[in-house]
């Protein structure tokens, strides 16, 4: 039989990442970050100057969509890189210049749709989990496992701060807690598929839960769909 789609969807920086990625490993599936190539179109943008934290120019991006090819490459951290027209991006999408503008360029319709015809592509033959914030509602609404995840603002911003000063990112706690307060907001309130839980969802709130428990919580629902 073939493989199950598991959908993970949820606010900023609450843990899909960590959750998509221990699933994919433990049941052998494929694990695709939807939100890198979202990342991934930002940090062209940026680039060419086309986008900047309080305006996105909307038409030379769409423009620019036919120049973006995404692709992903294994690393030896056991995940995938983010490569933009065959630059390895990984470290460059996750700065905070990029978070700042992101969501601005993610609410463009034609991002949307050349993002997702290659996301439904990735994940056609099953076996697949995918984090972002529309791959239960619009990418694979057939799913067989949706999973929407939340946790506590303060707590997801403080891992978020957490992890980018453990890289080196300079940034301040505020800038962090402001950014994803931001993003949540344009991501939840935008025309284009914005972020929704679905009906047939599971919520996970992991704010008291290890990554571990997460996980474990997860197996079982999976169980259950097989
Ligand atoms: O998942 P991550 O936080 O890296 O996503 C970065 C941004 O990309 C989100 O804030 C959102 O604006 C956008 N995104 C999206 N749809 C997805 C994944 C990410 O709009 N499926």
């Amino acid at each position: 039989k073939k493989e199950i789609t598991i959908a993970i969807d949820g606010w900023s920086s609450c843990g899909k990442s960590t959750l998509a990625k221990a699933l994919a490993k433990s049941l052998n599936f494929v694990y695709v970050d939807s939100g890198a190539m979202y990342r991934g179109v930002a940090l062209y943008a940026l680039r060419k100057d086309l986008v900047s934290p309080s305006h996105a120019n909307e038409e030379e991006i769409i423009k620019g969509l036919s120049d973006i090819t995404l692709t992903f490459s294994n690393n030896d951290k056991g995940s995938a890189d983010l490569y933009l027209n065959g630059e390895n991006v990984e470290q460059e999408i996750r700065t905070i210049t990029v978070s700042n503008v992101v969501s601005a360029v993610a609410k463009i319709k034609e991002v949307r749709s050349f993002l997702v015809a290659q996301q439904r592509k990735m994940g056609e033959d099953g076996g697949v989990v995918m984090d972002g914030r529309d791959i239960g509602s619009v990418v694979f609404p057939n799913a067989e496992l949706k999973l929407f995840v939340t946790a506590d603002p303060e707590i997801r911003a403080q891992r978020r701060y957490d992890e980018l000063q453990a890289k080196g990112d300079n940034v301040s706690f505020d800038e962090v807690r402001e950014n994803l307060k931001m993003r949540d907001e344009m991501d939840k309130n935008r025309e284009e598929s914005p972020l929704i839980q679905t009906e047939d969802a599971v919520v996970l709130d992991n704010s008291n839960l290890s990554p571990a428990e997460q996980l474990q919580e997860s197996l079982k629902l999976v169980e259950a769909r097989k």
